[in-house]
């Protein structure tokens, strides 16, 4: 596996690639990965001839009080887990190569609407971030591919639509949630969670799918569904930041009429913050 921590010697890789005509996939992280994310390097590898995974943990998207700081890095095991899933190359930046004028004076790019609601409101300027870091990995490497977790299901939406509104000329694939035997999505912030509270994080599958499953049933009271499943969460011993059953590709409130929805959740077990979704099709 290639490995390349500036952008000159990737642009030069990546330039020869394209030369002999390659399909270059990539798959943007921040590292400390786990079988979600490698099954992100999987499916790139079946449509591509080149993937090229980058680690980064980007400042820009992190609020003042959250986790930057603490965010696992595990260099090391990461480059073991790509080559074993002959990953061809990982691009691993210093926050100077990505930032070079600091991140206070970065051009940002951000996407109206979608980033408005969810956990665009408990993290402000997160998804901000999100875009900005994800432009410039697009227009840095200009792959033909990018593969996205559906775990990050607003993420997903947000980045349709900035690369539709920019032009960018890339095939965007959302690949399905990776779980755990308990329902619980694989996440690096599982890390945080001592075996108790991952009992206890199990939960927030449980009340997606229990209110997927009467939506399916033709319950369409929305407020009341969120409410049911919001006690059914606190009761559990997680705390809610949102249970939102929403339009599938606006994000907006459900309404009655619409057949594809996605519930979107937040909630706190302990000091750890996990989402997790969930999407409805009416029409099954
Ligand atoms: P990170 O949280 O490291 O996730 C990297 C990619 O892995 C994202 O596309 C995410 O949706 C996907 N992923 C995470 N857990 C998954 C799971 N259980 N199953 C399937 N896919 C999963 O998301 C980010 O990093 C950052 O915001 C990033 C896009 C890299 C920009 O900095």
């Amino acid at each position: 596996m290639q490995i390349f921590d500036n952008k000159t010697a990737l642009r030069k890789a990546l330039d020869a690639h394209r030369h002999e005509r390659r399909l270059l996939g990539l798959v943007p992280t921040m590292g400390n990965l786990h079988e979600g994310h490698l099954t992100l390097i999987d499916a790139a590898k079946k449509q591509c001839d080149y993937v090229l995974a980058t680690i980064f943990v980007n400042p820009l998207q992190f609020g003042p009080h959250e986790d930057l700081d603490n965010y696992p890095r595990t260099q090391e095991a990461d480059f073991e887990k790509l080559t074993s899933r002959r990953c061809d190359g990982v691009f691993v930046p210093p926050v100077s190569e990505m930032y070079p004028e600091g991140t206070d004076n970065q051009t940002l790019v951000t996407v109206p609407g979608l980033s408005e609601r969810h956990c665009g409101l408990s993290r402000p300027g997160h998804f901000a971030g999100v875009c900005t870091v994800v432009c410039k990995l697009f227009n840095l490497t200009q792959p033909d591919q990018v593969f996205f977790g559906r775990k990050d299901y607003q993420q997903l939406q947000i980045i349709h639509k900035m690369s539709a509104d920019l032009c960018f000329s890339l095939k965007i694939v959302g690949v399905p949630t990776v779980r755990l035997p308990s329902g619980l999505a694989l996440s690096s912030r599982n890390g945080y969670l001592d075996e108790d509270q991952l009992a206890v994080a199990a939960n927030l599958y449980r009340s997606l799918e229990q209110t997927a499953e009467k939506l399916q049933h033709g319950d369409n009271n929305f407020p009341a569904l969120e409410t049911a499943a919001t006690d059914f969460l606190s009761r559990a011993g997680l705390t809610v930041d949102y249970f939102n059953i929403s339009h599938a590709h606006t994000l907006e409130p459900a309404t009655a009429s619409d057949r594809q929805l996605v519930i979107l959740a937040a909630a706190w077990v302990g000091k750890t913050r996990l989402i997790d979704n969930i999407t409805v099709d009416l029409h099954a």
